[in-house]
């Protein structure tokens, strides 16, 4: 009798850039990045089922915008993956989705990531770790990390990653918005904003690093910055104030995440974070405001029905 393999859930996290420093874009128009990630606690499910052939169904907070095609990053992933092992993908993926998309938080590639492993345990297949790290450098500058998570250094194109010694425990608001940003264009805006500028190779400073391995918050809400934050900003003004006004409100630390629009603030402590929920919430600013914390570990299966 041929057995079927039972359904397998992945949960993932979303991440923040803790510092976004970008440098120039190469021949291939990806740009040279120097980057700290930390993984939130905002996640994603993704589970894998058999079925006839390769299908992509959605549920959760604004999903309708998520295509379900080949043109989906998880599409390409159970490709990727299924090659690399001789099967046919004949699998139908959920995503459950509570990281918000478009939104500057990796969500896609948190889904691919999710993916990867998803499959890895549904075949029962030991693919060794530097082709899955490979397969994910493939998928999208971002998924190295989501497939490993956690915090760390990113160089390159953010594909190229080295742990870096954290402590404590970090409080997080992120605030959202139903309208996205795409990532290339906001690189784009970078670039046409720096045009007549000499761009410097970009380095994480050693204060960041610091903070982070003493686990200071203060500190870290000091030294928080990201190179993309102005073009973003550009292409939703009301990001400005956003900042502005949860800075005003007792964050240590504000930036959009990644390529935004998503607005992160650092806070002191769980209390904080309820109020500047709450005050997020009644100001009109902004449309959902989110309470997390970091880091978490990375993509790990759920369940698996054995
Ligand atoms: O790799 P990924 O598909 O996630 O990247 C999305 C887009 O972000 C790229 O097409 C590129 O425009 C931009 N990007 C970049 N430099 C990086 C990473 C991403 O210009 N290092």
């Amino acid at each position: 009798m041929i057995s079927v393999p039972k359904p397998v859930t992945v949960r993932v996290p979303a991440k923040v850039n803790l510092y976004l420093g970008v440098g120039s874009a190469d021949f291939t128009g990806y740009h040279d990045l120097a980057t700290v990630f930390q993984s939130v606690s905002i996640f994603d499910e993704v589970t894998i089922k058999e079925a006839p052939e390769l299908k992509i169904t959605v549920s959760g907070l604004n999903s309708t915008q998520i295509p379900l095609d080949s043109s989906n990053l998880v599409w390409r992933a159970a490709q990727l993956f299924a090659q690399a092992c001789g099967v046919d993908p004949n699998i139908s993926i959920h995503i459950e989705k509570k990281i918000p998309i478009a939104a500057g938080m990796a969500g896609g590639s948190a889904d691919a990531a999710a993916t990867l492993v998803a499959c890895e345990a549904f075949w029962k297949s030991e693919i060794p770790r530097d082709q899955l790290d490979a397969m994910a450098a493939a998928l999208g500058a971002d998924v190295p990390f989501m497939l490993h998570g956690g915090c760390a250094l990113g160089t390159g194109r953010g594909d190229v990653l080295a742990p870096i010694m954290t402590r404590g425990h970090y409080y997080w608001v992120f605030a959202t918005f139903n309208q996205g940003l795409s990532t290339p264009s906001v690189f784009a805006m970078s670039d046409a904003l720096r045009r007549d500028e000499v761009v410097q190779t970009p380095e994480v400073p050693a204060e960041v690093l610091q903070a982070l391995s003493q686990g200071d918050a203060r500190a870290l809400g000091r030294h928080l910055h990201n190179d993309l934050q102005s073009a973003a900003i550009a292409l939703q003004p009301r990001l400005q104030d956003v900042l502005d006004y949860g800075r005003e409100s007792g964050a240590l630390g504000a930036i959009v995440s990644g390529s935004g629009p998503t607005c992160a603030f650092l806070v002191a402590d769980e209390s904080t974070s309820i109020d500047l929920v709450v005050a997020l919430m009644s100001s009109g600013l902004v449309d959902n405001a989110l309470r997390a914390h970091g880091p978490v570990h990375g993509p790990r299966v759920i369940q698996a029905i054995d």
